[in-house]
């Protein structure tokens, strides 16, 4: 008996595996009830009473060599099955992978990036913390304006000169005062402003701005740019209409609907009926402006528009409640997976 455990014990401590199949087999050879090491054990009963201490401690010390070694040839084993191939079942059914899907905003966004520039528009960012002149004083706002009341405008640590801002505008005026034109710009950015969050208004939300100046830009470019913006984003059915409107730094200023993406004009409950659907203002860059930015209005005149994006993406989605997009509702998100 202690031959054999001895035995048992260099055969052992010399077992190799190669893969987890192979360690399981000897641990059905070895461990399992009808295995080498349990036989032992029941041969046990037969060993003379003398000698039952000492083939006792070796039975256990045989049993925990086994159990050692044999964990030890699974533990190698499944490593290296991992990260080889052999063990792979190729043929098993593949979980189906989701991926992800772009926000709707970026969606819609990308999109009206992809229009402008094919017209040559680049793109500009600034920051989201600014300082009054940025958001406000060089782009022509009275020291009054009501836009720079707190009702509207975020201030950062009640310091008067460093807000959030509440209009992409703040980016033409970064761009100007370093670039002399001819500048092309787009702006793309979100905004904050001081509302109380509801279906239909946000603390803050997306804009995209478009500037131009170069020598003889006109408001008849103007007009035909954003035709064909209209006519690109909505389908080429789709008309436009200029209505006279007021910004402090455009001058003349305007607002542009479309004729109503669901109706088509003749008049339904999301253009109340009136045939057509506000989507951005626009102007001509007022000349106080381009001073202010240090461009000479003698010889260059400019024009620009600024669109919130949220508004475009429910005209063409349909979205109920803006706080919908910042939610990150997954089954709102994968209903635009099919989405460019
Ligand atoms: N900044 C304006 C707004 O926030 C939009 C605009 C941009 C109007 C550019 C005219 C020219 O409403």
């Amino acid at each position: 008996m202690i031959e054999r455990i001895a035995q048992l014990m260099q055969e052992i401590s010399a077992l190799q595996a190669k893969n987890a199949q192979e360690a399981e087999a000897l641990r059905i050879k070895y461990l399992s009830k009808k295995g080498e090491i349990s036989q032992l054990m029941n041969d046990f009963r037969s060993v003379p009473p003398e000698l039952k201490k000492e083939v006792g401690m070796k039975i256990n010390q045989l049993k925990s060599l086994a159990l050692e070694k044999i964990n030890a040839l699974k533990d190698s084993a499944g490593e290296s099955s991992a990260s080889g191939i052999g063990t792979i079942d190729l043929t098993r059914t593949p979980y189906p992978i989701t991926l992800g899907s772009r926000h709707p905003l970026t969606i819609v966004k990308n999109e009206i990036v992809d229009i402008f520039s094919r017209l040559g528009f680049t793109l500009a960012e600034g920051p989201e913390v600014e300082d009054d002149w940025h958001v406000y004083s060089s782009l022509n706002f009275a020291d009054d304006h009501p836009a720079r009341d707190m009702q509207d405008t975020f201030f950062v640590e009640s310091h008067p000169d460093i807000i959030l801002r509440s209009h992409t505008s703040s980016v033409q005026s970064r761009v100007m005062e370093k670039t002399q034109p001819p500048i092309r710009i787009l702006c793309p950015g979100r905004v904050y402003r001081n509302e109380a969050v509801s279906a239909r208004a946000h603390c803050f939300f997306h804009q995209i701005e478009g500037l131009y100046v170069d020598k003889n830009v006109s408001f008849t470019d103007l007009k035909q740019v954003l035709l064909l913006f209209a006519q690109e984003l909505f389908g080429p059915e789709t008309k436009i209409r200029l209505r006279p409107s007021y910004f402090p730094f455009t001058e003349p200023s305007a607002e542009m609907d479309v004729s109503c993406t669901i109706c088509g004009g003749k008049g339904c409950s999301m253009c109340k009926g009136s045939g057509w659907l506000e989507i951005l203002g626009c102007g001509m860059v007022d000349p106080a402006v381009l001073e202010a930015n240090g461009i000479d209005s003698s010889i260059y005149t400019g024009y620009a528009f600024g669109m919130g994006i949220e508004r475009i993406t429910n005209l063409k989605y349909q979205v109920k409640d803006l706080r919908m997009f910042s939610e990150n509702d997954v089954r709102f998100l994968d209903e635009f997976t099919s989405a460019r």
